[in-house]
């Protein structure tokens, strides 16, 4: 076999060995293994094209039109459609064709949590992490629909041993460990703004996880498209790894995504402001795809409807349905007409310099490559986009402080479990943003809609006190 070196060399990375032959075996060793790792192709084609490349030209936003979703009933949602979906939904979960999906590749800089994101301690009276939540959601749809709902959870390099290591001891929350598949996603090189590789150290490149669009093609290189092809699964439900007010499962959706033949659904909330940094779904060319918030011209974002509502309102949340073999096309990589294309970040990426001593920068040095996963949405036939309630659905945890940290997101859910309360005709004193006084919890063993809140409250007998510290279905978590 030729050693990576040669290639490096006639890429114009040879420095990436520059100390190659001072290393000691097994740095040499996983040096070259980093390196075997890359596909230069690619990232000769991004340099030569992104980097390299004539200006790029500024966007064309003139024929941008806002795309149309489908609005819940209590905005105008066709109810009977709501329902007729559910039932197919729930039909496709009792035949085994549904797989979850979470993305955990991330670094969670922004949080600044010491470990994986998914390990954050997230609820408000169990401090249970992120992945209990959805495992109990998981749990609780398998248990409903009589069939064990495999849970695929793509990790990166930077995670994935404690990720994995966080499952074990934790008893993979109660799912038998066979149905939850873990894979790591793929790496990027950072390079300088002249298109060279950075190195971390000598004996490693400044790696990191390619973007949560590389979720396509780790689902397609880890085997779990074809794993899902012997077993039946047509339907992957994939949500990010901070959100725990997210449905895992949702019949519904489900239902619409079959009944509509989409190969992408993707589920939205309005705007709160013009200003709101989110995506927003749009329609161009006839195509379907999210525009990111930092591109949408201002006056486009600003504009409003006969109604006084934002035209271009309809937030993208990051949760979709993708069709298995939709998948294994975009992500197979065979056809180039399917490819999702890089962006890339300025960014202070720690380095060294030509002597191999290391260089903290404080100023971006270079520049990361990452896939988005809604840029698949230009190349799925059909696709849907949905409404769902923000104050249902979207709470994430992404900062240490502030907007979407923890203390909003346990807030979300307390208001959430309020509202339950409120429905099944508990008394409950709340302030007038709907956040009760005590601070309590359901566990989605116990429900995990308004409806089967109710259903469950009816059945509990003897009814405990909301109170400061109740859990509700803690008993269940146990057994
Ligand atoms: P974010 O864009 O919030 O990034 O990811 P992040 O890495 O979690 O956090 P910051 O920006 O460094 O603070 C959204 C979702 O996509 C996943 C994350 O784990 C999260 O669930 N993701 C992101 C990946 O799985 N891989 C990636 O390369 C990037």
């Amino acid at each position: 076999m030729i050693h990576p070196r040669h290639s490096f060399e006639e890429a114009g990375q040879g420095h990436v060995f520059r100390f190659f032959d001072t290393l000691p075996s097994d740095q040499q060793d996983s040096l070259t293994r980093q390196a075997a790792g890359i596909d230069l192709a690619e990232l000769s084609r991004l340099i030569e094209t992104e980097i390299q490349g004539s200006e790029h030209q500024a966007e064309d936003f003139s024929d941008l039109e806002p795309a149309s979703y489908r609005p819940v009933p209590e905005h105008g949602g066709d109810k009977a459609a709501w329902i007729q979906a559910e039932e197919a939904g729930e039909a496709a979960l009792r035949a085994g064709r549904v797989a979850a999906f979470t993305v955990a590749g991330g670094q969670g800089t922004r949080l600044g949590f010491d470990g994986p994101k998914g390990a954050y301690p997230t609820t408000p009276v169990r401090n249970a992490p992120l992945f209990q939540v959805f495992a109990e959601k998981i749990r609780a749809a398998s248990e409903r629909y009589g069939k064990a709902i495999p849970w695929y959870i793509m990790t990166s390099d930077i995670n994935h041993a404690a990720t994995t290591a966080f499952f074990e001891e934790n008893g993979f929350f109660g799912l038998a460990p066979e149905r939850v598949r873990f894979f790591s996603q793929g790496l990027m090189p950072a390079v300088d703004f002249d298109g060279k590789i950075l190195m971390a150290s000598p004996s490693q490149i400044a790696l990191s996880p390619d973007g949560h669009g590389g979720s396509l093609r780790a689902l397609v290189r880890s085997g779990a498209i074809a794993e899902m092809e012997t077993q039946g699964i047509d339907v992957i439900s994939y949500f990010q790894v901070d959100n725990p007010l997210v449905a895992c499962i949702d019949p519904a959706f489900i239902g619409f995504h079959l009944l509509d033949e989409s190969e992408l659904s993707s589920k939205t909330v309005p705007k709160t402001s013009a200003g709101e940094k989110v995506g927003v779904f749009c329609v161009r060319g006839g195509k379907t795809q999210v525009v990111e918030y930092s591109d949408l011209p201002a006056d486009l974002a600003e504009e409003t409807d006969e109604n006084g509502e934002l035209r271009f309102r309809a937030g993208s949340i990051a949760i979709h349905l993708f069709d298995r073999d939709f998948v294994a096309r975009v992500g197979g990589g065979k056809d180039e007409a399917f490819r999702l294309p890089f962006h890339l970040a300025r960014k202070k990426v720690p380095t060294i310099d030509e002597a191999g001593n290391p260089v903290e920068p404080t100023e971006p040095n270079g520049i990361k490559f990452e896939m988005f996963v809604f840029d698949a949405l230009p190349f799925a036939q059909n696709p849907l986009v949905i409404e769902t309630k923000r104050a249902d659905e979207f709470s994430p945890v992404k900062n240490a402080e502030g907007a979407d940290s923890l203390a909003t997101s346990q807030a979300g859910q307390r208001r959430q479990w309020a509202r339950w309360c409120k429905a099944a005709e508990i008394p409950l004193e709340t302030d007038d943003t709907g956040l009760p006084e005590v601070i309590f919890e359901v566990s989605p063993l116990f429900a995990d809609t308004e409806e089967r809140f109710i259903e469950a409250w009816k059945a509990l007998e003897p009814k405990p006190e909301v109170e400061d510290g109740l859990v509700l279905g803690e008993a269940r978590r146990a057994g």
